[in-house]
């Protein structure tokens, strides 16, 4: 069986993590980024410079890759406006008395109508070719929590709204999802990564590590196994879950 792969989101830190194992799976696999300043193909990866919130172009992709020649489909949305925490710690100078509504729109239309686009017209060509498929949602721990802004060490710093709301949102939009086309054989679900350690400074990585029961920040590659597990058929019959990856800071 042929499997073909899609992703947005495919510029940014965890896309590595995610190719890497997506590759076990596909023949096929289209990198998707606004990002992108070329689009490069090497047979098996093809970058595509595509704005998720575009639904001209969203659909014009959809029509233009060929999913006639695969039995198998997979799309995983990882698109989305995500907060950093550098070296320099976090810089969210952010209050509700002062929002800025506007950019609470755009974060919100990435996440959720970016993920709504890709997944109709990715469901619309795997019911027109009969496929098996699943679709991965990238959410967050704060799918479900709020951010404890304590760890920013500064009471100005606030992690804006949007992306708990917009993270919350997408665990509905995958149960809808999963509802809608349950018995269309494609599976949808998401999965909720707490914080992954990257270049934050010893402060912050101290202060988010002691939410956790195990005591640490998630490591990129810790992932890879919860992707492998729902894109796979290991996970046949589960659909409309979401997955949380949070060494325990939930159950706290
Ligand atoms: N890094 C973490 O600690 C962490 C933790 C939990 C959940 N997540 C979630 O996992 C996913 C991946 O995280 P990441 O750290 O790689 O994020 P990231 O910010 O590094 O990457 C997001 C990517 O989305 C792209 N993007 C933004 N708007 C787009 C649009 N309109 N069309 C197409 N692409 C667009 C950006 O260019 C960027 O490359 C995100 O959804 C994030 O919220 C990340």
């Amino acid at each position: 069986m042929k499997s073909i792969g899609i992703v947005t989101g495919a510029n940014g830190f965890l896309a590595n993590n995610v190719i890497k194992t997506l590759e076990k799976f596909c023949e096929k696999i289209y990198l998707i980024d606004i990002s992108y300043k070329n689009e490069i193909t090497n047979g098996k990866l093809n970058t595509i410079k595509l704005d998720v919130t575009n639904e001209t172009k969203v659909e014009k992709f959809f029509n233009e890759i060929n999913f006639g020649n695969y039995t198998k489909s997979i799309l995983i949305n990882m698109a989305s406006i995500d907060y950093k925490v550098s070296t320099d710690g976090a810089d969210f100078k952010w209050n509700i008395e002062n929002a800025d509504v506007k950019a609470i729109k755009k974060s919100l239309e990435i996440s959720l109508i970016g993920t709504f686009l890709m997944s109709k017209y990715f469901c619309k060509q795997s019911l027109k070719n009969e496929h098996h498929s699943s679709i991965l949602n990238f959410a967050s721990d704060l799918s479900i929590l709020i951010s404890n802004d304590t760890v920013y060490g500064d009471s100005n710093n606030h992690k804006p709204i949007d992306y708990a709301i917009s993270k919350h949102g997408l665990i509905g939009l995958t149960k809808y999802f999963s509802v809608y086309y349950a018995e269309n054989n494609i599976r949808v679900n998401a999965i909720s990564p707490s914080g992954v350690r990257s270049n934050q400074n010893k402060d912050f990585i101290d202060k988010y590590s002691k939410l956790a029961p195990m005591n640490r920040m998630l490591e990129a590659e810790e992932i890879e196994g919860a992707v492998e597990f729902l894109i796979s058929d290991k996970s046949s019959f589960i659909t409309g879950q979401n997955l949380i990856i949070d060494g325990g800071k939930s159950i706290w």
